[in-house]
């Protein structure tokens, strides 16, 4: 019985192991034959490789079709919003109503303004953005030729929007009943507004409530266009010191001075009867005096 199981001493069992590392017999170091050995390395060193360049491969081409100057994903629609500033809500309605023989009520809204404007001041623009643009026709920028690696920007100066700037009139024309307010339309990269070059967007205000008490609308720069140089716009990066074209509107408020208004952008390319989003295209605002 106990020849079954032999009892194997640890002398033995060393050995054993000794002779699997390296049998002398038949020449095989861990059961393999040298030869085999270096097969089994050169198949592991190609498949490694051939993995490595797989995935080299794989983020090349991912970094390839990747700019590093757009988002790939971007889930605005491909119209722009559009957004007013004094920037007040009352209930949910942007609500521009003030007393205008209140200081602090006047202040509140200039404030607003002044503080809107600030990256729009002439010194600033001036500095920042010194390209001598064309107006008139798109400023298309296939290379980076502005320092660091960037494209050109044209400028906007907060003089541009005249009696509206805050300049001669620090008020807005607030502490009267000729309030302005300032449209901006949000930048959505890469995109043209219209088809042709001889029609610029611009800014088209309506009285939708209480057209007795507006008596004169005013736009400024001159017809409320924005210039077409302004586009197309290139993000973030590679366009870091673009402003927004903006568009100042004066109203002068008569009677009863209260109305409902809706400023749009009017251009081919920008819709505005968009159900699920009442900003695309278009802002409606309150606008109230008192005195
Ligand atoms: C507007 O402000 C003035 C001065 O503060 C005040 O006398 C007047 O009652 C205010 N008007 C209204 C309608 O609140
Ligand atoms: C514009 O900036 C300059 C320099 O920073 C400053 O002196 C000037 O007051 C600013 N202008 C306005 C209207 O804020
Ligand atoms: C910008 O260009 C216009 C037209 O080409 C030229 O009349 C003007 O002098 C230029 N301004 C500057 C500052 O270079
Ligand atoms: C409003 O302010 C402007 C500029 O400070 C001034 O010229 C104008 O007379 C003021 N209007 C009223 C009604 O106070
Ligand atoms: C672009 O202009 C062409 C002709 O000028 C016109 O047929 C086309 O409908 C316009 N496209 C848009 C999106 O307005
Ligand atoms: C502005 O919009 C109104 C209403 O849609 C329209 O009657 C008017 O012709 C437009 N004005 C311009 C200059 O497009």
């Amino acid at each position: 019985m106990a020849t079954l199981k032999e009892k194997r001493t640890c002398g033995q069992r060393c050995e054993d192991f000794g002779r699997f590392v390296w049998n002398s017999d038949n020449g095989t170091f861990m059961g393999r034959t040298p030869e085999k050995w270096v097969y089994i390395s050169l198949y592991f060193v190609a498949f490694y490789v051939v993995m490595t360049s797989l995935f080299c491969l794989a983020i090349w081409t991912l970094m390839y079709t990747l700019s590093p100057y757009a988002p790939d994903y971007q889930d605005r629609l491909p119209s722009p919003g559009v957004m007013v500033w004094p920037d007040t809500y009352g209930e949910e309605d942007v609500e521009i109503s003030y007393n205008s023989s209140n200081k602090a009520s006047w202040m509140k809204m200039s404030n607003i303004l002044h503080t809107f404007l600030e990256p729009y001041n002439d010194t600033k623009q001036l500095e920042c953005n010194n390209y001598n643009c064309t107006k008139g026709k798109y400023f298309i920028q296939n290379t980076f030729s502005a320092p660091h690696h960037t494209k050109w920007a044209c400028p906007f100066t907060q003089s541009m929007l005249g009696p509206c700037s805050g300049l001669e009139d620090p008020t807005f024309g607030y502490n009267c009943t000729m309030p302005c307010v300032i449209i901006k339309m949000n930048r959505i990269i890469e995109f043209l507004p219209s088809n042709h070059t001889e029609l610029p967007p611009y800014v088209n205000c309506t009285v939708l409530d209480g057209q007795a008490n507006v008596d004169k609308i005013e736009y400024f720069p001159d017809r409320g266009i924005m210039d077409l140089s302004y586009f197309p716009y290139y993000g973030r990066l590679a366009q870091p010191t673009y402003v927004n074209p903006l568009v100042a509107v004066r109203f002068s408020l008569v009677g009863e001075k209260h109305a409902k208004i809706q400023c749009r952008v009017v251009s081919d390319k920008i819709s505005y009867e968009n159900f699920h989003d009442p900003y695309e295209g278009k802002v409606i605002f309150y606008l109230k005096a008192v005195k």
